[in-house]
């Protein structure tokens, strides 16, 4: 079988178009940058025609740069930042406000409200209630306050939703509904960051539909991760090309990482910190305050070695008994908001570097940041504190402190950060960690890995090809149609470096305790 996938990757910053070929090798990649705005402190939206149009084109872009014709392309696969959502009329296929972006924090005091007003009574405390249903933290970074804030803001869309006018989605599901011209669904994994979905019976919630006062017509069906999302509409490319697999961003990332039994663990260091483990086919709720996830749902067979493919069943002349199960995998997961962006504040507030990279020279000219600490609390801490009241600090600084220790200890936040959230995932979770896949613009920063590989005292393993996100939904669409079996998925995740822990069992605890320290301050002051 031949034929390229094209993989969409709609981010927070950028959308991007990636062909991959029959051996799972990306052969080109398309970007263009879109536009966050800031209308109000704490408010972070982006035009979701935008969104939609830089998306397309870079679709478009990819297929004539690679000289290949769009009967090339066997399917589409995507992948997007999470969390965001989209309102739009269903009719004219445009959006009625701008798309409320996962960072967006206008919804801290809802939340917050939501919160107090119903601990007082056990029987409906909300918080107890999102943990149980979807696995989640009642927190303004997930879509169902948001969807909330837009009702609320907009009570003429009342008579239209009874109608049916108005569609509500996530950015998968937008992209999806101007690409088919009208299919109004949603992948799995994205419906688990809503706070609406259900992960034990998967289906929406309707408790929590009726606590957010979300009508349910709002929202989109359901469909597994390599469900069937429809095909293009005619005359958007020169054949109508079918949408094979859709996972969030982080998900995509722990399928394209390799990490597909239970234990097994990445981290993606983009402009935060997501660190994802597999836990396997059972939900587990986490009592360390991390998230319990969907990491994927296929709909077909397994791929794995001790099961066979429908296509290799019929071959082999076995009858099915069963359909395929739409078998489900969860993964626990530590959200951290500030990673790269520590360095974007340092490059942009800052000015203490023209580009982001520049930041490991900076700071390798000193052996240490000594007792400085950079606490990057800009937007609260999340995972596993997840305190919003909580702001940014340096500390520790001396007559003697330069840029280079300030540099050096904002890589070290990020790697603090990470410790801290894998702690508890060890605590939440039967599998020891062995090692850390790792992902991101900033993996590609050696100081960092190794510092994070002393920290974690576990070796640190970086791929060659780091764009695992875009590769890990084309990897899920190439093996619904057949394209990709078992050994390309080995052999698309091979080694670029392993950072060993080098550390004296001293040295980190002593690194450590710095850091407790920062914490523990900023979280007594309040
Ligand atoms: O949860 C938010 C995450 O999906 C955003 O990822 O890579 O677009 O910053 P990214």
């Amino acid at each position: 079988m031949s034929g390229y996938i094209l993989a969409l990757d709609q981010g927070t910053t950028s959308s991007r178009a990636i062909l991959y070929d029959d051996h799972a090798r990306p052969i080109k990649m398309v970007q263009q940058p879109t536009i966050l705005k800031t209308p109000q402190a704490g408010f972070v939206e982006q035009d979701a025609q935008q969104i939609w149009q830089t998306q397309i084109s870079c679709a478009h872009d990819v297929i004539n740069q690679a000289g290949l014709l769009a009967t090339d392309v066997t399917s589409i696969a995507i992948t997007n930042q999470r969390e965001s959502i989209v309102v739009w009329d269903k009719k004219t296929g445009k959006p009625l406000a701008p798309a409320i972006i996962w960072q967006d924090r206008r919804t801290a005091s809802y939340c917050k409200k939501l919160t107090t007003n119903t601990s007082h009574d056990s029987q409906s405390d909300i918080s107890s209630d999102v943990q149980r249903i979807t696995g989640l933290r009642l927190d303004p970074y997930f879509s169902a306050s948001k969807i909330a804030w837009l009702l609320e803001h907009n009570p003429k869309w009342r008579a239209r939703i009874d109608n049916d006018e108005i569609a509500v989605g996530t950015i998968d599901s937008w992209l999806i509904y101007k690409l088919t011209g009208g299919e109004h669904v949603i992948d799995v994994t994205n419906a688990s960051r809503t706070l609406l979905y259900d992960i034990n019976k998967m289906e929406w919630s309707e408790e929590l539909c009726a606590r957010f006062a979300i009508p349910m017509n709002l929202l989109p069906k359901v469909l597994p991760s390599d469900g069937d999302f429809g095909k293009t509409k005619k005359g958007l490319f020169a054949k109508q090309i079918p949408i094979h697999a859709v996972l969030g961003d982080q998900h995509a990332a722990l399928f394209g990482q390799g990490c597909l039994d239970a234990g097994m663990a990445k981290n993606t260091y983009g402009t935060g910190c997501f660190l994802l483990m597999n836990i396997g086919t059972k939900p587990k709720l986490s009592e360390h305050k991390l998230l319990t996830t969907i990491a994927w749902q296929k709909k077909s067979a397994s791929f794995r070695s001790d099961s066979l493919s429908l296509e290799q069943i019929v071959k082999s002349g076995r009858r099915m008994l069963q359909p395929p199960k739409k078998e489900v995998t969860y993964a626990l997961e530590g959200s951290v908001f500030m990673a790269g962006a520590i360095v974007q504040w340092l490059r942009d507030n800052l000015g203490m570097i023209q580009k982001s990279d520049e930041i490991e020279q900076l700071a390798r000219q000193v052996d240490s940041s000594e007792d400085v600490v950079l606490l990057p609390a800009f937007t609260g801490l999340g995972a596993p504190y997840w305190r919003s009241d909580v702001s940014a600090s340096i500390t520790g600084m001396s007559r003697g402190t330069t840029k280079a220790h300030i540099a050096r200890a904002a890589l070290e936040a990020v790697a603090y950060q990470t410790y801290d959230v894998l702690i508890a995932m060890q605590k939440d979770s039967p599998h020891p960690l062995t090692e850390l896949r790792v992902d991101g613009g900033a993996a590609n920063n050696d100081l960092l890995m190794q510092f994070q590989a002393d920290l974690l005292n576990v070796p640190v393993l970086r791929p060659k090809d780091t764009e695992v996100t875009a590769k890990g939904v084309a990897l899920l669409a190439g093996l619904k149609t057949g394209l990709y079996d078992e050994a390309t998925i080995q052999a698309s995740w091979q080694v670029d470096r392993i950072f060993e822990p080098q550390m004296s069992n001293d040295m980190r605890e002593q690194h450590l305790s710095k850091w407790q320290q920062a914490i523990d301050r900023a979280l007594i002051v309040l």
